[in-house]
């Protein structure tokens, strides 16, 4: 398929999440990666519509996860949209990269680079879907200029670097200003979404929610994803 092609349905893949959300995106931490396939195949059963994928480098947070051939990987094992968040040090060198090995959205840290722009600029140029993420503690009015070149909004609701964190309320809030700031933009909350705290989120305008513990801590997937999509469908004044 002509680059062109695979650009636009990449991008569109992403954009097109918005129109069923509440959306559960499964967090590729703390699945087992011993039985990857098995791992894909269950959430597909579960009903899932796209996977997060948490890249980290040991230098912008102190975790190392896995990187393109993992992205790669996983890209030939299933047709779901792969949503890779980059928690990597000044990711303009890696972009390139993971949009070869298949990613179909590019998040980065705009606290990972002195300025975000040449980042989100190569990633709209190579067909991705453009995505800036923001931790707890970095102030929003930081991120806040970069909205329109974003297609996608990564709120993390704990400090980027692990799974299993207790969820940071401060998101909430954070969420509701995004929204306000632009109607149009997908909107993605990640970490410590449970039963108890993902309608909190859905009602403050989020579309894509990142779970991990909150299904791979599950023996069965299908009915942890389950319970969270009714609890944000239900979530009073869910936008
Ligand atoms: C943290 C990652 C999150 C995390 C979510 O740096 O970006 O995606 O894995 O895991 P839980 O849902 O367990 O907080
Ligand atoms: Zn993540």
């Amino acid at each position: 398929m002509p680059l062109c092609d695979s650009a636009m349905s990449r991008r569109h893949a992403i954009l097109a999440l918005r129109q069923s959300a509440p959306v559960i995106l499964p967090s590729l931490l703390k699945c087992d990666f011993g039985n990857l396939e098995r791992e894909v195949r269950l959430l597909e059963r579960a009903g899932v519509t796209a996977l997060h994928l948490d890249v980290m480098d040991g230098q912008f947070v102190p975790n190392l996860t896995y990187g393109m051939p993992v992205v790669a990987g996983l890209r030939r094992l299933t047709q779901l949209p792969l949503d890779v968040h980059l928690m990597v040090q000044d990711p303009l060198r890696f972009v390139d990269a993971f949009y070869e090995a298949g990613a179909d959205a590019i998040t980065v840290h705009g606290e990972a680079c002195d300025d975000p722009k040449p980042a989100l600029d190569r990633i709209r140029e190579l067909g991705a879907a453009v995505g800036l993420a923001v931790n707890p503690g970095t102030p929003l009015e930081g991120i806040l200029d970069y909205l329109p070149l974003c297609d996608l909004i990564l709120i993390m609701s704990v400090e980027a670097g692990f799974g299993g964190q207790a969820f940071d309320s401060r998101a909430v809030e954070r969420l509701r200003r995004v929204r306000a700031a632009r109607e149009d933009v997908v909107l993605e909350v990640d970490g410590g979404i449970t039963a108890e705290t993902i309608a909190r989120c859905a009602e403050a305008g989020a579309d894509l929610f990142v779970v991990g513990s909150a299904i791979f801590d599950r023996a069965n997937y299908a009915e942890a994803v389950q319970e969270l999509q009714m609890r944000a469908r239900t979530s009073p004044g869910r936008k």
